[in-house]
């Protein structure tokens, strides 16, 4: 080992044992915690809040070796795919990650709940699809959250679907946009981005293929409601011809439950289904129906900085914790059985040479 490498070894061994010691310190304070029955939801869901908030609060998340790159779509309108945009991305900046959106539907949901100036004639990604532009001239930053940077979506947005039909590389757009900004970034020496969260209109046009295109994982939101499961066959076809002829990358990673009411047996019924099928690909952590989740918008803010103290806040800091452990976990397995094969190709390699020399040598 070099003076580099030692010193980075000293500095990961003293960071793993600090965060030992930090989750002893956390899971003795969750163990003091007053044991719940179901009898009481209210107080069961007190004591699961309070768990979460020992959990989760002040917690750095695990970076990716590469940048993440999620479109959140489904092309049933209001299941919650703008409020799981903004509130992962929030919990995922809070995490200590840096992380863009890219409101990529026409609506400008996106933007409005994370505070983004997204008057007609802002730069924004319709300029990126349409005109060419830089994405990085479309870019803003957060108001509440300084490393939660947005590429706005203005009305003009609503008249790109009609205008990108003429354009060349009309489904590649975004991607090269994209693509060409990050790599600015690190070349002016910024800090790299770690997730980008693409938000998708509510249909499976030209926008949402420009965001299948961009995106290497799509992150599904299902609402837990009747018909919860309609069209999402439809969704998965599409998303299997775009992986088949223009993005080999995309695969669906992620499934959340969302605005899911543990109170009805139909929100149960339409978890355990989507477990059922999906059972890889659902994050535990189901998102509950919250009055402080649908009120953050309207105050520009994400629930995460509205309320974060609130069901709904400390249900997506966790989703946006179990979104990067998960994939953390599973690189860091990847890694294992890598190191394992190439441990075994060295320990063959060496038994192949020891058998050489000894024929050799009775030669
Ligand atoms: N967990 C929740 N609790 C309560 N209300 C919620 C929750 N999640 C979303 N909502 C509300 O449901 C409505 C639809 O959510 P959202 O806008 O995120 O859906 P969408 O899929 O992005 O919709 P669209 O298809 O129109 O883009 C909004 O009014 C939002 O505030
Ligand atoms: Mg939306």
């Amino acid at each position: 080992m070099n003076g580099d490498q030692v010193s980075e070894a000293n500095s990961r061994s003293e960071r793993v044992s600090r965060e030992t010691s930090e989750d002893w310190r956390r899971a003795a304070l969750i163990k003091a915690l007053p044991a719940m029955d179901a009898d009481t939801p209210l107080a069961a869901q007190l004591a699961e809040d309070s768990r979460r908030r020992i959990t989760l609060r002040g917690r750095q998340f695990e970076r990716p070796a590469t940048t993440r790159i999620l479109t959140v779509a489904n092309q049933k309108g209001g299941v919650g795919k703008t409020t799981t945009t903004v509130n992962l991305a929030a919990g995922l900046a809070q995490g200590g990650l840096n992380v863009l959106v890219i409101d990529n539907d026409p609506q400008g949901n996106a933007s409005t709940a994370l505070g983004i100036d997204h008057r007609s004639g802002t730069p924004s990604v319709y300029d990126v699809l349409v005109e060419d532009a830089d994405m990085a001239s479309t870019v803003q930053v957060c108001p509440d959250i300084p490393n939660l940077w947005c590429v706005p979506a203005t009305i003009d947005l609503s008249g790109a679907e009609i205008e990108l039909v003429s354009l060349v590389s009309r489904e590649t757009r975004l991607r090269r946009a994209l693509d060409t900004y990050l790599a600015q970034r690190v070349e002016r020496g910024e800090p790299r981005i770690d997730y980008v969260l693409v938000d998708c209109p509510p249909s499976l046009g030209l926008l949402t293929v420009n965001a299948f295109v961009t995106g290497r994982e799509v992150l599904i939101p299902i609402q837990c409601e009747y018909y919860a499961l309609e069209g999402l066959s439809q969704l998965l076809k599409t998303i299997q011809m775009i992986q088949a002829h223009l993005n080999p990358e995309l695969h669906v990673s992620t499934i959340l439950l969302t605005m899911f009411d543990g109170r009805t047996n139909l929100a149960q019924q339409v978890a355990a289904e989507v477990r059922e099928h999906f059972g890889e690909q659902t994050l535990r952590t189901a998102i509950p129906r919250s009055v402080r989740v649908s009120e953050a918008p309207s105050h520009g803010q994400t629930v995460l900085t509205y309320d974060p103290n609130s069901t709904g806040a400390l249900a997506y800091l966790e989703a946006a914790n179990e979104l990067s452990q998960r994939h953390a976990d599973r690189d860091a397995a990847a890694h294992a059985r890598d190191g394992g094969a190439a441990e075994q190709e060295r320990q063959d390699d060496h038994h192949q040479h020891e058998q050489r020399t000894i024929d050799e040598e009775q030669r």
